[in-house]
This record gives C-alpha cells, sequence and structure tokens, in this order.
C-alpha cells in the first residue's frame, strides 16, 4: 500500500508537468496505469500451475476446412457490413533499422504494410459494395507520423479512424518507481514511456469512444492482426461462421491458431485451463516446462495473433471491470546502462545486437532467452514495464473457440530474411494480399537466414541488384559482405559465407544450386 501510494504521488507530480488537453490524456493513461500496477503487487507465484493445464476439448479448436465447408450465403455484404478491421499499429521499425512506424515500411512494389491493408479492404468494400472500415490502434511513437500518411487515402473507398493507445512509465525494477522525471519526450527522457503491449486495445479501444460509435453504426466484430502479418487478410468464412450462430451460442471471441513447426518455438499456444480456454505464453511456463512447452507433439498449435472479437463483449466486459490479462513484466535497460554492460561483457559490436534484442527483435533472441541473456546482466537491467497481449482477454469472453487455419494466414515480416520472401517471385501480388505462386512446387516457404549486414532495410536493399528467383529455393544462409547482382537465380540448399574482411559478389544471370560460396569474390 504504501508503494502505491508512493507511486500515486509520483504520478501526480508528473501530472502537474502538463496542462491543457495533454492533461485529461495523461490523467486517463495513469488511471489506466494505476490499474496495472496494483494488479502487479497483487500477483504472488505462477500465473498457471503447470498441473491444471489440459489440453483444449476436441470441438474448441475447429479445423479451417470444415468451416469452410459450410460455403457462404448470398447475402455476404450484409455480415461484411457487421465487420470493423483492426490493425495494431503500435509499433516501430526498429528492428529491420527504420526510423518511424512499422507498417510504414515498404514490402512489396513501393507498397508499405499499410497500403496493401487499405488495398485489400478497398478491394472487398468494391466488390461486395459495402463499407468496412479500417482503424487503427496507433501509440504515441506511431500516431503523428501515420496520420500525416493517411491523407493520401482521402480519396479510397475506405473509411479510416484512429485511436490512440496509452502512454505509459516505465518503472525501476529495484523500487518500482516512474523512470520519468517529466512529462517530455526528448533526451533521457524518451526512454521513460512505453506503449503496453497490445493487449491494451480494449481499454484504449473503449475509451476513445470509437467503440461505441461502431456498435452505434450497427458494426459486430472486429476483426484484429498484427498490422506486419501479410497474411492476415479478411476471410469471409470465418466471418460467416461467426455471424450466422444463433443467439446465445454467439461466439465472442475467435483465434486464428496454426500447426506450431520447429521453427515456432515462441509463439503463445491454446490450453483449456478452469473450464477455460486459455493463451499459454512461453513467459509463463514454468522453466523446468520450456521443452515440453516448446515440443511439437504435445502443443501442437500457436496464436497467429489474428482474432475475431464480439464489439458489445468488449463493451460489457469493460464496463464490468471484467477484461483480465497476464501481466507481461517485460525487462529494459537505459541506454547508458546497456552500453556500459555490454561493451565491458561481449565486446562493442555486440552493443547493436542487445539494442535490437530489447526491441524485441526476436529473430535472433526469441523471449525466452532474453530472459535469461538479460538475468546475466547482473543489475544491468535496471527498468521494466508492464505490458498485456490483446489474446490473453480469451478467458473472460463466452464461447470462445480457435480455428486452426492454413498456413498462408500467419505471414509475418519481422527480418529483412522475412522481407526477402516476400519480395519475391515465390509470391504473386492481387488487390493487396499475397498469394504463394503456384509455379512452386512445394506449399512451403524456404528457410532464409540473412546475416547482421542485412539486418537495416536500407542496407538490405542496396546489397541486391535484383531479387533473386527462389521459386525452387529450400534453404539460404548468407553472411558476411555479401552482394547479389541483377537476376540470380537460387535453388535447393545455397549457403554463402564471406568471412571477415572479404567480400562476395555474386555476378549477374548467376546461378547458384545447392552450392557453398566462400572466401573473396569481388567483381
Ligand atoms: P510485437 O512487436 O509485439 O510483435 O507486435 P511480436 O512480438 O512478434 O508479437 P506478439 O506480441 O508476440 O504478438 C505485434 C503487433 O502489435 C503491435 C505492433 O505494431 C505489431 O503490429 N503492437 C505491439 C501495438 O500496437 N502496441 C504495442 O504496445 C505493442
Amino acid at each position: 500500500q504504501q508503494l502505491e501510494s508512493s507511486m500515486d504521488a509520483e504520478l501526480e507530480k508528473l501530472v502537474d508537468t502538463v496542462t491543457g488537453a495533454d492533461r485529461d490524456v495523461c490523467m486517463k493513461d495513469f488511471k489506466g496505469f494505476k490499474n496495472l500496477f496494483h494488479r502487479f503487487l497483487q500477483v504472488k507465484g505462477p500465473s498457471v500451475e503447470w498441473i491444471k493445464i489440459k489440453r483444449p476439448p476436441e470441438d474448441s479448436i475447429q479445423p479451417y476446412d470444415k468451416i469452410a465447408a459450410r460455403g457462404l450465403p448470398d447475402g455476404v455484404a450484409a455480415s461484411l457490413n457487421k465487420l470493423v478491421v483492426v490493425k495494431l499499429n503500435g509499433g516501430l521499425g526498429t528492428s529491420m533499422g527504420c526510423k518511424g512506424p512499422k507498417s510504414l515500411i515498404s514490402v512489396r512494389n513501393e507498397n508499405t504494410f499499410l497500403d496493401l491493408t487499405v488495398q485489400q479492404i478497398e478491394h472487398l468494400n468494391k466488390t461486395y459494395n459495402t463499407d468496412v472500415p479500417l482503424v487503427l490502434m496507433n501509440s504515441f511513437n506511431t500516431d503523428e507520423d501515420t496520420k500525416k500518411i493517411l491523407q493520401k487515402y482521402t480519396h479510397h473507398r475506405v473509411k479510416i479512424h484512429t485511436f490512440n493507445q496509452s502512454r505509459y512509465p516505465r518503472i525501476h525494477k529495484e523500487s518500482l518507481l516512474p523512470v520519468a522525471a517529466n512529462l517530455s519526450m526528448t533526451g533521457h527522457n524518451a526512454d521513460a514511456w512505453y506503449p503496453p503491449g497490445h493487449g491494451d486495445i480494449y481499454a484504449s479501444f473503449y475509451n476513445s469512444g470509437l467503440l461505441d460509435k461502431l456498435i452505434a453504426q450497427g458494426k459486430e466484430y472486429i476483426f484484429v492482426s498484427n498490422i506486419d502479418n501479410l497474411g492476415a487478410t479478411v476471410d469471409l468464412h470465418i466471418l460467416h461462421h461467426l455471424v450466422s450462430q444463433p443467439n446465445g451460442k454467439r461466439c465472442e471471441f475467435v483465434m486464428e491458431v496454426t500447426d506450431k513447426t520447429r521453427a515456432d518455438v515462441k509463439g503463445g499456444t491454446l490450453i483449456q485451463y478452469e473450464g477455460k480456454l486459455r493463451l499459454l505464453e512461453i513467459a509463463q511456463v514454468p522453466k523446468a516446462h520450456v521443452d515440453e512447452f516448446k515440443s511439437v507433439s504435445k502443443f501442437k498449435i500457436f496464436n497467429t495473433n489474428n482474432l475475431w472479437i464480439s464489439l458489445a463483449a468488449i463493451k460489457r466486459l469493460q464496463e464490468q471491470n471484467a477484461m483480465d490479462m497476464e501481466i507481461i513484466v517485460n525487462p529494459k535497460v537505459s541506454e547508458a546502462e546497456m552500453k556500459r554492460h555490454h561493451s565491458a561483457l561481449f565486446g562493442s559490436s555486440r552493443v547493436s545486437c542487445f539494442r535490437n534484442m530489447l526491441n524485441k527483435n526476436d529473430g535472433e533472441f526469441p523471449r525466452y532467452q532474453q530472459q535469461r541473456y538479460v538475468d546475466t546482466l547482473d543489475g544491468g537491467l535496471n527498468v521494466v514495464q508492464l505490458e498485456t497481449a490483446v489474446g490473453a482477454a480469451i478467458k473472460c469472453f463466452d464461447n470462445a473457440m480457435g480455428i486452426n487455419v492454413p498456413r498462408s494466414r500467419f505471414l509475418p515480416v519481422k527480418t529483412t530474411s522475412d522481407l526477402l520472401l516476400v519480395m519475391s517471385n515465390l509470391y504473386s501480388l492481387e488487390a493487396g494480399s499475397l498469394t504463394m505462386s503456384p509455379k512452386r512446387e512445394f506449399p512451403t516457404t524456404p528457410h532464409v537466414k540473412l546475416g547482421s549486414s542485412f539486418t537495416k532495410v536500407q542496407e538490405y536493399l542496396t546489397r541486391f541488384e535484383s531479387i533473386p528467383d527462389m521459386l525452387e529455393l529450400d534453404h539460404l544462409t548468407v553472411s558476411g559482405d555479401v552482394t547479389f547482382g541483377k537476376n540470380v537465380s537460387l535453388k535447393g540448399t545455397v549457403i554463402i559465407i564471406a568471412n571477415h574482411g572479404d567480400r562476395i559478389d555474386i555476378p549477374a544471370g548467376s546461378m547458384l544450386e545447392n552450392k557453398i560460396v566462400s572466401g573473396n569474390l569481388r567483381i
């Protein structure tokens, strides 16, 4: 209690540094933060007892094919008019070396994630003569830049709304009090604030007034997804399944899950817990059970974060204060601390790697490893941020279910390795949607691992004169100072390694099939 009083006093001091409309926003944010902080202090022990975890009952996760087999009625437009598409747009492009919102990175033919989203929805609205709006959940990190860009869609047939998620103070790991000295976002203080994860959507959407406005317009469901998941298109079969359930049996929450492969160790999975479907994230798993959690045989599916949620249910749960999500404690470190510890421990070249890690560049460090890696820093992590995840609220909704969708609905672009795949001839682009080329003989995507010289989008782009033909590629590893000339073709397993000080230029027109290239090759 004493801690909570100290927190209140600190927050009041911070609020006193602002005036005008910002003050109201800030007070609202702090109300939400106090709530989260209070819950954080109450939590004792792990959020799940391993012994109580059960496999979800058969019918709680339905195969997509079964849902699609029911077909579509003539009145698809009526269902579409009940839908709102929401994209989670609070994140930055830092992990791919870009400044500004991630959604504004070009991913295919100069189109950004946001362009592709707008094209997809516009196509739906034109095809079915409907009015599906797009809602962007921005954060204080992305709002200004996103809004500037939105002007370019004024003449598109998509109404675009935005609302802002909260801005919470990072807290010291030991004292648990805010890092911030005042509310300004410059200099040292920029490190002091954070958007508290996508679980913030429920409160922010409700508080913005937009949720009520959309309900008043007759909207019933939102389809929420990560803006960097290019596979997250509106699926008419899932929508129809939702709106055609009889009253009383209405499913309030659908989580699209997909079969796990050995590469998907970090994704959350669905479990049955105390009679309800629940999302289990790796961060909640006791260390002794991490391998079991990662196994493909016991936990077969993972959350794609494509979610279909009833608007009325969100409103009800918010008003009853019944939206309950486990708190994720995300350790952070101030820039100065990070540099000091990291250069001392691992040499300066690892600093950027660590910075990426803190920006959740999970390519190299899955979150469960982050924690362990971070533990080795012995007090270096002086700051924590409290977050929640949108899917964790599944347990609060009535008749929640999972739908096991094809892998193609999960096409996240987290790294430039992912970007290479979606820019290549493996995919074709139509009305904002990417589909795997029928010319590829296997339905799986190649495994691509580009080294650190390719991490930043700008540098990655300069290393390819044109994107290689990858239709017959299975595996590509590239490391060191490597460039690709025009019209290169990659087949089977290709490994290209330029050691430190060497450079390899793959000549224009080369065809590499099951090849290892190393040494020095300049053209
Ligand atoms: P993440 O950065 O959390 O990616 O962003 P992730 O770690 O792969 O995914 P999760 O968290 O395990 O699902 C996922 C999406 O959520 C948005 C990002 O912009 C991205 O679209 N996001 C994330 C927010 O909108 N707000 C946040 O506070 C965090």
